[in-house]
């Protein structure tokens, strides 16, 4: 994301200021350049050598400081494609809600018109305090992109709300949310199911498949980064990605409920989970017990088939995209899939290749769809797939 991009850091006075030394580490890593303005108060927190090192520039803490150019402040602020100011405490964020630029730091982020992100961190009682919240309030409503602070210790010995999210953590929410302004699918809510369903036959045993869900996540990271909405139902939890709400279920059953319950407002439903065709026929209450020499039968029901209830009630405006995992005839069994399932595309992959599929991090797939003529997407891996995927449901979305 911030490859070959300029990236002006503005650094407040908060005891969170050595983080911006990491921050400003991991952005040249990207391949970002950098510069750096300290406001005074910053300075008591980590010296300006440091970042100045860092960011392989000199850095501004001046307004009037005597750099040959002539308005440097104005020079810097049309240089930057991106602001952050990281960690920004409470008086910065009144000063830039309010327009007060009486310093280096204020002056620059006013004279930009660079995409701005802007991370909080202070007293959780400074945090809670009525005019902060209206400042944030005010500064999100003019465009700037807040990470809010994470619940964690505090430098005042105790744990609340209120600590500088970690440099990492900054720059994956702020590329997230950076790329999702110009997603082409930018306001858009996608339902996406994931996982292996788990089929219970007493408290303790239950049958499932091997399923690890990571094709499911992928898709909900590359369906945030397109700009939607992602509700993501889900047996097993993998990570939490900025902007998916995730929703966990067991079986079939609660995974059928759930997508009922989000798809009443979604525009697109993805059911990447593999779902168990069948379950017991009775749960058993209590631990099923041994019986010398006696064979255990267990007799399986059908479970419902969550895509094809999906896809029989679906409306015109909504989309509906399946998985088919094949051994052979993958376009033709794919297109009955399509058919069977009312779906708008599906998804077909070659299970009978052992290099990709259920946990590895690779996949191949053909994209067969009603609209289009079907896509060969050969082995990459599965963020890649997914990306490719949510490109083509946009496609289908944008013409429809
Ligand atoms: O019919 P088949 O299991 O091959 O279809 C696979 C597709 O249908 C996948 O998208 C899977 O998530 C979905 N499916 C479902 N409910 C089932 C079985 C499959 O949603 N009971």
């Amino acid at each position: 994301m911030f490859k070959n991009k300029k990236v002006l850091i503005v650094v407040s006075g908060s005891v969170s200021a050595y983080k911006s030394a990491s921050l400003v580490r991991l952005l040249i890593k990207q391949g970002a350049s950098t510069r750096v303005v300290m406001t005074k108060s910053a300075e008591e927190f980590i010296p300006s050598k440091t970042l100045s090192i860092l960011s392989r520039y000199e850095v501004l803490t001046d307004l009037f400081s005597s750099y040959d150019r002539e308005v440097v402040h104005i020079e810097w602020a049309n240089w930057a494609d991106y602001i952050f100011v990281v960690p920004a405490t409470a008086n910065i964020i009144g000063k830039i809600a309010n327009g007060i630029a009486d310093d280096a730091a204020t002056a620059t982020i006013m004279a930009s018109k660079a995409d701005k992100i802007i991370a909080p961190a202070m007293n959780d009682a400074m945090l809670n305090n009525a005019a902060v919240k209206r400042n944030l309030d005010i500064i999100k409503n003019d465009g700037w992109l807040i990470i809010d602070p994470e619940y964690g210790f505090l430098a005042e010995g105790y744990e609340a709300n209120g600590r500088l999210q970690e440099p990492e953590k900054i720059i994956a929410e702020a590329s997230i949310r950076l790329q999702a302004k110009l997603g082409k699918l930018k306001g858009k809510h996608i339902v996406i199911t994931a996982g292996g369903t788990v089929e219970a036959l007493d408290p303790v045993r239950y049958l499932t498949n091997r399923s690890s869900g990571k094709m499911g996540y992928a898709l909900a990271r590359a369906a945030v980064e397109a700009g939607c909405h992602v509700t993501l139902i889900t047996t097993v939890d993998k990570e939490d990605i900025y902007g998916v709400t995730k929703i966990f279920v067991k079986s079939t059953q609660e995974m059928l409920d759930q997508s009922m319950i989000a798809f009443k407002h979604a525009d697109i439903f993805i059911a990447a989970a593999a779902v168990s065709d069948f379950r017991p026929m009775t749960y058993v209450e209590h631990k099923i017990k041994k019986q010398d020499n006696y064979p255990l039968q267990l007799t399986l029901i059908q479970n419902p088939d969550i895509l094809k209830t999906i896809g029989s009630i679906k409306n015109k405006n909504q989309i509906v995209v399946g998985f088919a995992a094949e051994t052979q005839n993958i376009v033709s069994y794919g297109q009955n899939k399509l058919n069977q399932k009312n779906a708008d595309m599906i998804i077909a992959n070659d299970v009978s290749n052992s290099e990709i599929g259920f946990s590895s991090d690779d996949n191949s797939v053909t994209i067969i769809s009603q609209k289009y003529s079907p896509k060969v997407v050969t082995k990459q891996s599965k963020i890649k797939i997914a990306r490719i995927i949510i490109d083509s449901i946009s496609e289908i979305v944008n013409t429809n």
